[in-house]
């Protein structure tokens, strides 16, 4: 085991997991946290800030961009709001690695007063802004790309703007959220339709942060029989200002994500995951987990800033495949790396499809899955949505590349956790992006000696426990 400044990292077989343990704040929590603090109308203390590398890129535009933030202690974060009016930053903005941080800016820095230029590392400088550009510039806005392909530089040329109706073409809660952050300061009302439901943090948030917004939800099908969700409209006025307050960041489900499947694989282990956020947009990890074969219980124990969040009692088992496809995969978009490594200890063939956002996230996740699962000795079968993994057979420790993506480091350190002999991962450093205190969890659960000892969890109203479903 190495430090997060180490270059690789290595894994092994690991004993049965019997533990509790927290993850670090939510990393799309943690961005509009900053986000909509410093656009409110006073002073936010934000507890528990995710301290990763894209979030520290948010907060860093944000203070480019004259917004006073002050971090007294680790996690704690004190903003004061600026009623969404920024000064010129006197530079390029750098994003690092963060595609929320760039595209959720480009929303902001649209009705500003100013241009600006975004731009990325390596990775985000291959990712596409046309999502963003296109409902901007339908608002008014002077958008464009510099690189090829409409990738960044992003540059902003700040102009006043109108509010428009959009319905995105992929779900992304990026995208929603760079509308809905622009529609906060362009004349009239702006509504954003989705068909498949994304991540909602933006909007309970703006909620939270007193924006009056509406929700509406549209469904198709009998009201006695099957429903299918057609799509969500969420709308609301430009001219409103968030009021400022306070505002818990809970734990992180993606990050979360790793243990879960390092315990649902293993029959015998039991693990807690504790002041996590449950967001239902969020929690399809534990929906695969469950038809997969884990028995698991979730237990929202607070909701008090328009985010649940609680504890995840997982007891593991022997996995058997799954599919993953439609309307679920915005749900476990981060996921689908570590549910590929669940896949591959599962028996059977688990199929994933309709996730061709796959392919332009940090690296191109398909393939980079695909690669380091088939070096591992599984069989994988690609398509361009996904992928088909026939797992169950015992995998073979390997040198793997992470390809710059944090979750693909952290899958196949996890997939070491399984595999005969030594798994080492290459170029870690990317862990700090959404995890920087990943490598100290591992160590401990690689050592088998918990984190700290069970506490018994009650059964109570708010629990729900987790039984075998379709998708
Ligand atoms: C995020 C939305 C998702 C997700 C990303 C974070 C967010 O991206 O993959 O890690 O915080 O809004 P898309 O909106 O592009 O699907």
């Amino acid at each position: 085991m190495k430090s997060a400044k180490a270059k690789v990292l290595k894994t092994r077989r690991a004993p049965r997991i019997e533990t509790e343990l927290t993850v670090p704040g939510d990393k799309s929590i943690s961005h509009r946290a900053v986000i909509l603090s410093a656009i409110s109308n006073g002073t936010c203390t934000i507890t528990n800030f995710l301290e990763g590398e894209d979030c520290r890129s948010t907060a860093r535009a944000l203070r480019q961009l004259g917004v006073a933030i002050e971090t007294p202690k680790p996690g704690t974060v004190v903003v004061e709001g600026n009623h969404g009016i920024f000064c010129a930053p006197g530079g390029d903005i750098d994003c690092g690695n963060s595609g929320t941080t760039m595209r959720l800016m480009a929303g902001l820095l649209a009705p500003q007063k100013f241009a600006c230029r975004m731009t990325g590392d390596p990775s985000l400088s291959k990712r596409p802004m046309r999502r963003v550009i296109e409902p901007l510039q339908e608002m008014g806005a002077r958008v464009w790309a510099e690189g090829a392909n409409e990738c960044p530089p992003l540059c902003v040329e700040g102009h006043p703007l109108n509010g428009v109706t959009y319905r995105l073409p992929v779900a992304s809660a990026q995208v929603k959220s760079a509308i809905l952050l622009a529609g906060l300061f362009a004349g009239g009302g702006t509504t954003v339709i989705e068909s498949a439901r994304s991540r909602d943090h933006t909007e309970r948030m703006l909620a939270y942060y007193l924006v009056r917004l509406r929700h509406e939800e549209i469904w198709e099908g009998h009201s006695l029989g099957a429903r299918r969700l057609k799509e969500v409209r969420i709308s609301l006025a430009g001219g409103q200002i968030p009021e400022s307050r306070d505002f818990h960041v809970p734990g992180d489900i993606s990050s979360a994500a790793f243990w879960l499947v390092a315990a649902a694989a293993q029959p015998g282990s039991r693990l807690l995951v504790k002041n996590v956020g449950l967001n239902p947009t969020r929690t399809g990890i534990i929906d695969v987990l469950v038809r997969m074969g884990a028995r698991v219980r979730e237990i929202v124990e607070n909701s008090d800033h328009g985010e649940p969040s609680g504890t995840i009692d997982i007891k593991g088992g022997h996995l058997h495949a799954t599919e993953v496809r439609g309307a679920e995969i915005p749900n476990v978009i981060d996921e689908i790396p570590v549910i590929a490594v669940a896949a591959a200890l599962a028996e059977g063939t688990t199929v994933i499809r309709d996730a061709k956002e796959l392919r332009v996230k940090e690296t191109d996740r398909i393939a980079a899955v695909a690669a380091n699962l088939r070096a591992m000795g599984v069989g994988v079968e690609e398509f361009s949505d996904g992928m088909a993994i026939t797992g169950g057979s015992p995998l073979k420790g390997a040198r793997l590349p992470s390809f710059g993506d944090h979750r693909i480091a952290m899958a196949f350190a996890v997939a070491g956790l399984f595999a005969s002999g030594e798994t080492v991962i290459e170029d870690i450093a990317c862990i700090a992006t959404s995890y920087p205190t990943f490598f100290d969890t591992l160590k401990k659960i690689q050592k088998g000696t918990g984190i700290g000892r069970y506490t018994p969890v009650f059964s109570s109203l708010l629990s729900k426990s987790r039984t075998s479903k379709s998708p």
